[in-house]
């Protein structure tokens, strides 16, 4: 049209609904000789100033260091030498261009989120900038790999949206403030209790700083009370800080925040004893059963990191062996001899866990007292709430695995706004949802018999037999107002059904940390199938997922990216981190090597850390590491893994270090 000068026909109106805009130019014809070139610089200008004469100085400012080929050109050398160092950082060569260019791309994926927010490129509808909880938290794990330091300081900002009851203030603008809601809904997604867990695990991992669950920072405090059940109409403060009774800023331990999420949430169930599903959980779209529905797929996770914050319990022992805690909280640990005494006789006794209302009774409790804290503490003792703490894992994993089982071979995750159970068969029709199936893996709740089972599920319901790859959930037929609008998407778009490539990592994730190496290869090599097939229609990236016919949907703005890259290093190439030293457990098949090597390099201990897998012969099944070396000399394997100590790293002599990895 802009080529024949051809207006836009009156009476084509209607093609135009829903598309995006354009704007476009021509330039006049100019023929040129053999060997001859032309070049048009487009430089435009944008300032969100009122004031038109500032406006016009700015534009003027960026245009005058761009007004010349030259200028031009520079600056674009100076771009792209920026971000080419800045991929450097971490190098990943599995010996084949395509695979390796598409990898740097996806690398890149959560810096752009990080830089432009949740709205980026022609696909605007979604959100309004600023990045949410679980965004925030994503992006940390990336950062994480590169810049601990970077990413120790954001989540320490960030834990300062932890509400005492719990819950979270759920995006964090532009400027780094915190605010309760993007949209001035008041709304909880129970899930977001979990991943600051995760990535702080990953840190504290990888640096083997421990002494960070112990830094005493603020809590966040807005309006909403009671996870959003209450309204404070008198809340006037100029900040969104915690205060005591006394008008004292209130700060308690990373550690303490994190159990404040673990342990609101244990105790907030609904009629089947499971954790409540509140607004939603990871899947926003289940956002209709805030009064009955019930998210058996994150109880899975709390069950899990219940247990697993044990672990760092017994290693901060080292230093000492009582830690303090906001008085308040000993009400929801009830497993603790003595400590609820404070609150006298009727609370003191410990809670029946298979009763969800002396659950809800005691968490009521505690939403009370805490209206208006105290800001006192009191001494705990580490091996007394370590029992607690696994008391409470063991009661919910069982409680779990015992009631949600279907008999059709997978779990159901969700009761829905009427209480009754979402997944399973009903009037010969299957329902399952893939997000039920991955929490139930990734937590250890599902045992191998299990998983072998769910695998067998997902493949038969879930994995698209065209496309190749695995759907969040069947079809169910229904506009399923009881639990969320998830259902009133055309089933295959956004979180209905749709290949939803967070979800389908987080599976990949979980398969190979449960030892189902090959299953996991299908999975996470179904992302980059799809990404790289012609339906995708996309730049080389991970979009947030694939419609129905495979194309690929919102740009650059996922979360998957991070889970990606991380499973990549952490799973499939197993180079993990406990407590500061790096632990080899690699999940490689021969379907990962395009040769005989894969190679990476990354920044650890600041040196350079060159580690390079070889492959002796193919195999069916995954390899075992059969020897490697650190420089020149051969690591011996301790309890089938192979640790390589921090110190020994630091004892080399030099800025780049090799570890060679044999694997047979
Ligand atoms: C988006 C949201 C994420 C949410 C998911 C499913 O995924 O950002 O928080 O859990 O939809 O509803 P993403 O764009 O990160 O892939």
């Amino acid at each position: 049209a802009v080529e024949k000068n051809v207006k836009p026909a009156a009476n084509k109106k209607k093609e135009f609904d829903g598309k995006e805009s354009a704007a476009a130019f021509r330039f006049k014809n100019k023929k040129l000789k053999k060997g001859q070139e032309v070049n048009y610089f487009l430089i435009m200008g944008m300032s969100s100033d009122s004031d038109d004469k500032e406006a016009e100085r700015k534009i003027m400012f960026v245009f005058n260091r761009l007004n010349s080929p030259d200028k031009i050109k520079s600056s674009l050398d100076k771009t792209k030498k920026y971000w080419c160092d800045y991929l450097s950082r971490t190098e990943l060569d599995f010996k084949d261009k395509t695979f390796n260019n598409w990898l740097l791309w996806v690398k890149i994926q959560p810096t752009l989120r990080k830089l432009f927010g949740c709205s980026f490129l022609p696909h605007f509808d979604y959100g309004k900038g600023g990045r949410g909880w679980r965004d925030l938290w994503q992006d940390a794990l990336t950062l994480l790999i590169n810049e601990p330091d970077k990413a120790k300081n954001l989540m320490l900002e960030s834990f300062e949206g932890v509400r005492i009851d719990g819950s979270n203030a759920t995006i964090i603008a532009k400027d780094g403030k915190l605010l309760s809601d993007r949209n001035h809904i008041s709304r909880v997604w129970m899930d977001h209790g979990i991943w600051p867990y995760i990535s702080i695990r990953s840190y504290i991992n990888k640096t083997g700083d421990l002494e960070v669950l112990n830094k005493n920072i603020p809590y966040f405090r807005d309006h909403l009370l009671k996870r959003a059940q209450k309204i404070d109409l008198n809340f006037c403060q100029k900040d969104y800080y915690l205060y005591t009774k006394d008008g004292a800023r209130y700060k308690g331990s990373v550690l303490e925040h994190i159990l404040i999420q673990f342990l609101t949430s244990f105790f907030n169930v609904g009629n089947h004893n499971v954790i409540r599903l509140e607004n939603a959980d990871w899947n926003d779209g289940l956002d209709m059963a805030s009064e009955n529905g019930e998210s058996v797929t994150f109880s899975f996770m709390y069950a899990y990191h219940l247990e697993d914050i044990c672990f760092f319990l017994e290693k901060m022992k080292g230093t000492a062996k009582k830690l303090f805690l906001l008085k308040e909280l000993t009400l929801l640990l009830d497993k603790i001899n003595g400590l609820a005494d404070i609150y006298g006789v009727s609370y003191s006794r410990s809670v029946d866990y298979n009763d969800f209302r002396g659950k809800q009774s005691r968490l009521e409790k505690y939403m009370e007292e805490i209206e208006c804290v105290s800001g006192d503490k009191v001494e705990v003792d580490i091996d007394d709430l370590i029992y607690d703490l696994k008391e409470k894992s063991n009661h919910l994993f069982n409680w779990l695995r015992d009631k949600e089982w279907v008999k059709e071979g997978f779990f159901n995750g969700y009761y829905d706004n009427n209480s009754k159970c979402v997944e399973g068969n009903f009037k010969g029709k299957t329902k399952i949802m893939l997000a039920s199936q991955v929490f139930a893996i990734m937590s250890g709740g599902a045992d191998d018999y299990q998983i072998k089972k769910i695998w067998n599920s997902v493949k038969k319901h879930l994995k698209d037999k065209k496309l190749g790859g695995f759907r969040l959930n069947s079809d169910f037929e229904s506009i399923y107002l009881d639990l969320g609008r998830a259902f009133g998407f055309s089933y295959g778009d956004k979180e209905n059904g749709a290949f939803f490539n967070h979800m389908i990592v987080m599976f990949a994730y979980a398969l190979y940390g449960r030892g189902f190496v090959k299953e996991g290869f299908d999975v996470i090599n179904s992302v980059y199938k799809m990404c790289t097939a012609k339906e995708a229609k996309i730049y080389p990236i991970i979009p947030e997922y694939f419609n129905g016919s495979g194309e690929g949907v919102y740009l650059y703005l996922t979360g998957s990216a991070s889970w990606y890259i991380y499973t990549i290093i952490d799973a499939v190439l197993g180079i993990k981190f406990i407590l500061g030293d790096i632990l080899l457990a690699p999940g490689l098949t021969c379907q990962n090597f395009f040769k005989n090597t894969i190679e990476t390099k990354f920044a650890f201990e600041n040196k350079r850390i060159k580690i390079k897998y070889i492959k002796e012969k193919d195999k069916d099944s995954a390899y075992n590491i059969k020897k490697v070396l650190l420089e020149e000399t051969e690591i011996p394997c301790r309890n089938k893994g192979y640790i390589i100590k921090k110190e020994k790293i630091k004892e080399i002599n030099k800025k780049e270090i090799q570890l060679t990895v044999y694997l047979g």
